[in-house]
């Protein structure tokens, strides 16, 4: 009794003596609480100082907030306090534009440290008024230098955490392909983009400390503001210099979502954030990590955020719910949905065409949905109007709802239950792979995460990819990628791959070669049956960087190539799919080609198929009685590609690896370089 009338007293007196306080000495704030203390400097608005409660260890070298990889800094004019009351301080930097920014934007940014804030909340406004010109930017960070020294620990996901290597070592690096790689001493290859991080169900990333125990931590109850949402994935820690780069980015463009562009005479105001900064200390490095989630957890559920005070920080926030089902269109059976995803995204337009490429707007989603009709609900929903789309673990196709959803403050909007048809014209023939959006089931998928797997496919593939349905095992048999290698010139080649399978009869009718991609670099895919005339390329699919910066699920496609009956033959038949290098790195990487996600024939009118038994995952149809409305699945439509080949229709020759000739080709047909090779009816080109 007489110790709890202690504790009860002891907590009174740390709530009312301590607090948070704010000191101004005239070039710095100081916020402090008993968890932690940080400095800001008032010059530039960069955090110099973070400490956590009772220990004297300094985190940082230094931080700074940019555009462009450092190419624009934030530079405070001034800086305000929003807040200063025992439990509750705010102060806010300003960047106004002017003729001499980087940017044509207004930048806000806010510091929040509560009594009980175990770190600092950080938060950015980007304004842009009608009356500015017209602004780009490929990234929007934050960045932490942390001492190298101590925080050594690197942890981004459950699988990806790491002690780093010594500052010294890296120093001695020896850079590799991509130039971002490099080789260690001890003979290591290290790559930054090893530690990406895919924003779908990402929360926690940062560093810890073997010696001190400390931690520092990105915490971000919601992913909501990133440019491309829950389809994005960017970079997040490294090293670099002498330093453990610990960085959010804002805004990025490495895997695929292109730049930011906003026009002279559009109003437009974004706020990135609040999230945390998160200083702890524990036991060990795994120990930081598992706090760090929880802590995760904890501000998860205090979203949307009530302290902040920052403009267009929408507190009043709407939920969508609904049952999601996915239809056999041939059966009108249910298919079983497995980490299924909800997500609601900007309607598409012209400047923002496909989800992976929006930034003007948030967008907000609820994953790992199972069972044959999961329901979902999505929190958090800022007022407005989105598009929904989902797609599922087993089930082939992105599906957009054929209506839009309206979201208004306080209010719950209920979709009821609603069934989307998958793309089927025929029963499955076979398959090759999981449907999920990842090549990860393929050869070297399951550490893709990893420099220079792209450089294995010869060794491990000196025929190429001869894969036999029935037989072959595509954990082993079929390469996570499918690149181009070095010819005995010098210049990359395509390297065909085939599929070989049987048939006991003709199909019925046409028959569909349904084909998901995972992801792609400046790659042209076409088609070969048994042999015939290829298929006309397809040559749209925009480059999403998976494969030279080792991701693994990059912007999908669902692609349909058809067949006659008359292209098949009783008996051993073969598809050749030939995937070729159409701009990207010419002379030197492999880094050009295809990740395939699932691949399946789709024949009318055969029975006695072969079936791909190294799956463990086909396509099951669960039966059940009830339908509701019926709804068409709609594949994405990718935009006009990024002009990234080398076609230069300009001139009167055509560059080198660029197209001469071909069906409805019309531009040069002499090569500036080379000669000009024939490729298929569609495609010839200078090598
Ligand atoms: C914040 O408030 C405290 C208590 O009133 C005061 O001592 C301190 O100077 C204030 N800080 C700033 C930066 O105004
Ligand atoms: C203010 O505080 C900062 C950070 O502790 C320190 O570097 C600086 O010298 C101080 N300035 C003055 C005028 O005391
Ligand atoms: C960061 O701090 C550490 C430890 O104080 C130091 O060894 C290192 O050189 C610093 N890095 C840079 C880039 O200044
Ligand atoms: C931009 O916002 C200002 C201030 O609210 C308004 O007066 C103006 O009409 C807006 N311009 C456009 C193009 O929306
Ligand atoms: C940008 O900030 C200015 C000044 O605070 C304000 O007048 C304007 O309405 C803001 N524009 C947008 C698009 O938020
Ligand atoms: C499929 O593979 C499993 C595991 O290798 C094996 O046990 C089973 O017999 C195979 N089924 C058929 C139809 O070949
Ligand atoms: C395109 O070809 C023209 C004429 O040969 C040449 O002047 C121009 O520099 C080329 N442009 C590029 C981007 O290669
Ligand atoms: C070639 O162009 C013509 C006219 O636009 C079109 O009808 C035809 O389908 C095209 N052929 C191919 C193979 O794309």
């Amino acid at each position: 009794m007489r110790v709890s009338i202690f504790v009860l007293v002891l907590t009174y007196i740390v709530s009312v003596v301590y607090g948070v306080s704010l000191n101004d000495n005239g070039t710095s704030y100081t916020l402090k609480n008993d968890y932690a203390t940080v400095v800001i400097a008032k010059s530039s608005g960069f955090i110099t100082s973070m400490k956590i409660g009772g220990n004297n260890q300094e985190f940082l070298n230094r931080s700074y907030i940019d555009a462009n990889g450092g190419k624009v800094y934030f530079a405070a004019k001034r800086s305000s306090v929003i807040t200063n009351t025992s439990s509750h301080v705010e102060i806010a930097f300003y960047d106004t534009y002017d003729s001499k920014s980087g940017l044509a934007l207004d930048w806000e940014v806010r510091y929040t440290m509560l009594s009980d804030t175990r770190g600092v909340y950080f938060a950015l406004r980007h304004n842009h008024s009608a009356s500015y010109p017209t602004t780009s930017f490929s990234e929007i960070r934050l960045v932490l230098r942390l001492k190298a020294d101590i925080f050594n620990w690197l942890q981004v996901e459950d699988n990806v955490g790491r002690f780093m290597p010594s500052a010294a070592d890296q120093n001695k690096c020896v850079e590799m392909g991509p130039k971002e790689a490099c080789k260690l001493p001890n003979g290591e290859v290290i790559h930054k983009y090893d530690y990406s991080i895919d924003m779908l169900k990402h929360n926690v990333h940062g560093f810890a400390s073997q010696s001190t125990g400390l931690g520092c931590w990105f915490v971000s109850p919601s992913m909501e503001w990133k440019n491309g949402g829950a389809y994005n994935r960017d970079l997040s820690c490294h090293q670099g210099g002498s330093d453990s780069l610990q960085i959010m980015y804002m805004a990025g463009s490495h895997y695929g979502a292109g730049d930011e562009t906003i026009n002279q005479g559009e109003n437009w105001s974004k706020v990135y954030g609040p999230f945390l900064i998160y200083l702890n200390k524990a036991n060990s490095v795994q120990a930081s990590w598992n706090d760090a989630k929880d802590m995760a957890t904890k501000e998860g559920k205090k979203w949307p955020y009530t302290f902040t005070s920052i403009p267009g920080y929408v507190k009043e926030r709407g939920k969508v719910t609904g049952t999601l089902a996915i239809n056999n269109p041939l059966t009108g059976t249910r298919l079983p949905l497995e980490d299924a995803v909800v997500t609601l995204v900007q309607p598409e337009s012209n400047t923002e065409p496909i989800p992976h490429q929006q930034w003007r707007h948030t967008s907000h989603w609820a994953h790992s949905l199972n069972g044959a009709t999961p329901t979902f609900v999505i929190y958090a929903v800022v007022p407005g109007t989105y598009q929904l789309r989902a797609w599922a673990k087993g089930v082939v196709g992105e599906f957009i709802l054929d209506q839009l959803v309206t979201v208004k403050a306080g209010e719950v909007t209920n979709l009821g239950k609603f069934t989307f048809n998958e793309n089927r014209i025929a029963p499955i023939t076979w398959e090759i792979g999981i449907p999920d959006r990842t090549a990860m089931e393929y050869r070297h998928g399951d550490h893709f995460n990893q420099w220079g797997l792209y450089y294995e496919f010869e060794k491990d593939f000196p025929n190429s990819v001869n894969y036999y349905v029935g037989k072959s095992n595509y954990a082993k048999d079929w390469n996570y990628c499918q690149v181009s290698i070095p010819g005995s010139d010098g210049k990359y080649k395509g390297v065909p791959w085939n599929i070989y399978f049987n048939l006991n009869k003709i199909p019925t009718g046409t028959s569909v070669l349904r084909i998901s991609i995972a992801a792609s670099s400046s790659a042209a895919l076409s088609i070969a049956l048994n042999d015939g005339k290829a298929t006309p390329e397809v040559k749209d699919l925009i480059d999403d960087a998976c494969i030279r910066r080792d991701g693994i699920r990059g912007i999908y496609r669902e692609l349909e190539f058809k067949f006659d009956p008359s292209a098949f033959k009783v008996g051993e038949n073969k598809f050749t799919l030939y995937c070729r290098k159409i701009g990207g790195y010419q002379t030197y990487y492999s880094f050009d080609g295809i990740m395939y996600d699932h691949i399946r024939l789709e024949a009318p009118g055969i029975d006695g198929t072969t079936t791909n038994n190294a799956s463990g995952s086909g396509n099951n149809n669960v039966k059940t009685s009830t339908t509701t409305i019926i709804r068409t699945s709609t594949t994405t439509k990718a935009p006009t590609p990024t002009n990234n080949n080398n076609n230069n229709n300009s001139g009167s020759c055509a560059a080198q690896w660029a197209q001469c000739g071909g069906i409805n080709y019309s531009g040069p047909t002499r090569c500036c370089q080379g000669s000009c090779n024939f490729v298929n009816d569609w495609y010839s080109q200078c090598v």
